[in-house]
């Protein structure tokens, strides 16, 4: 096991570049198995996740190389739609190999995801959209097994945008008899760029980027190249460590996907600098308390909740932050009060007391948010301030120390034997 070792308190100047975004290759990934012939992916952030995704694709008979965040994933010869618990149990996103293996094969075992840090997380969309398009689903064993000769055209229609039910009916649509509807779809940037990687193979979808999704099923994909976009919740991590800490200028992002978030920190009283796709972020002189509740995009994301807590806990006054897209997104909450801040949770809402300085403490990460936050925190705290469990942040940010490093922060990576 691994922790890492921050000495707070000082200040951070400089260019970070965001890396290619996770939440935008992992779908993308499993979109290369709809098409047999060979796909490469370029900026794609070299992530505990991403290489998950990769294993679970090598069980399933893909052939991948991957080096200089470059994936090259062949899947002409995929032949064993199955993905183990041991994977999927890893890594939630795995569920997202469903719709192409049913589409592509008529059949998937893929084991239903557990619960995770923060609740029970289901995948009830995604199997009833499956249902939808003629899908027979049973659960044996833990496994859900899915079965349809030929997958039918529907109308789809989600209680909630859910990003991975999207993502999920979308691409099982994508081969459909007929056509297929997907109401109160996603439209996070992520889900656009899947789209429009699979038109670029050849699909007929209409609506990207609303959520009135069309797709008109087509007999055949062709392998393409595709450029991950970048990570708009690594940037937004790095523009609040700006916030806090200095003048940071972020490199290779796209500003359009930051809106809300651009717009919450000059509240809070930062200087924001937009020049094509750099973005500055210089410290606020005097950190207003700003609520924010988290909504779907073009909202602000709840993948950024517990970092913007960690930067309240500094602000002059209260505020409340409120997590709509999950309710139980809290436990970063008790590991920041052991660095000193005043934070209480009532229901799906964290009301943060602001404190000023916090103070150094070994702190546990939870997921790979938190550890973002509590790093964070860290780097804000007085004195030293040691993350355990970082395998959660591994799974999420590229070389977040090394970055940090870069802009004049002092933390280490060490071994432990917990
Ligand atoms: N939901 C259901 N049933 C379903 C699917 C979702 O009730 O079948 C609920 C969820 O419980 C949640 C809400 O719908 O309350 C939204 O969940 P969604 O399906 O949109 O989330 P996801 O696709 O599982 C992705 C990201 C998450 C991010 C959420 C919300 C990936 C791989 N993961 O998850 O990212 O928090 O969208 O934006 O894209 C992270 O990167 O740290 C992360 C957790």
């Amino acid at each position: 096991m691994q922790k890492l070792i921050i000495d707070g308190g000082h200040h951070l100047n400089g260019e970070v570049k965001i890396s290619g975004a996770k939440n935008a290759v992992l779908p993308v990934m499993a979109a290369s198995l709809l098409v047999d012939g060979t796909v490469k992916i370029k900026q794609v952030p070299d992530l505990r996740d991403t290489r998950t995704m990769a294993e679970l694709m090598e069980v399933i008979g893909a052939k991948i190389l991957f080096a200089n965040n470059e994936m090259i994933v062949d899947s002409g010869f995929v032949k064993n739609p199955i993905a183990p618990y041991d994977l999927v149990n890893k890594m939630r996103a795995s569920f997202y190999v469903l719709g192409p293996l049913v589409a592509r094969f008529g059949k998937a075992v893929v084991s239903l995801p557990g619960g995770c840090a923060w609740g029970p997380r289901p995948v009830d969309y995604h199997l009833n959209g499956l249902k939808k398009l003629g899908a027979k689903i049973e659960l044996e064993g833990g496994d859900i097994i899915a079965k349809a000769k030929k997958l039918i055209g529907n109308k789809v229609r989600f209680d909630f945008p859910s990003v991975g039910a999207t993502g999920n009916i979308v691409m099982a649509a994508v081969t459909a008899k007929g056509e297929t509807l997907v109401e109160n779809a996603a439209k996070e940037p992520e889900i656009v760029q899947l789209c429009e990687f699979l038109v670029s193979m050849g699909a007929k979808i209409d609506g990207i980027g609303t959520t009135e999704i069309t797709v008109e099923g087509v007999d055949n994909l062709h392998p393409v190249d595709i450029t991950i976009i970048p990570d708009r919740i690594e940037a937004g991590t790095f523009l609040i460590a700006g916030a806090a800490l200095g003048k940071i200028t972020l490199t290779n992002t796209i500003p359009e996907h930051l809106g809300t978030v651009i717009e919450k920190l000059t509240e809070v009283g930062c200087d924001i600098n937009i020049d094509d796709s750099k973005i500055s972020v210089k410290q606020a002189k005097k950190l207003d308390a700003i609520d924010v509740t988290t909504a779907v995009y073009p909202g602000f994301p709840t993948d950024l909740q517990a970092q913007w807590i960690a930067l309240m806990t500094k602000s002059r006054g209260s505020s409340i932050i409120t997590d709509t897209i999950y309710n139980d997104r809290f436990s970063h909450v008790p590991e920041l009060n052991r660095l000193g801040a005043n934070i209480t949770v009532e229901g799906n809402s964290a009301i943060v007391r602001g404190v000023g300085n916090l103070i150094g403490a070994p702190v546990r990460s939870t997921d790979i948010r938190a550890s973002a936050s509590l790093i964070l925190a860290g780097l804000m705290a007085k004195g030293t301030t040691e993350v355990s469990h970082i395998h959660h942040i591994d799974r999420g940010y590229e070389k977040i120390e090394e970055k940090f490093v870069q802009l004049g922060a002092k933390i280490k990576r060490v071994e432990t034997d917990e």
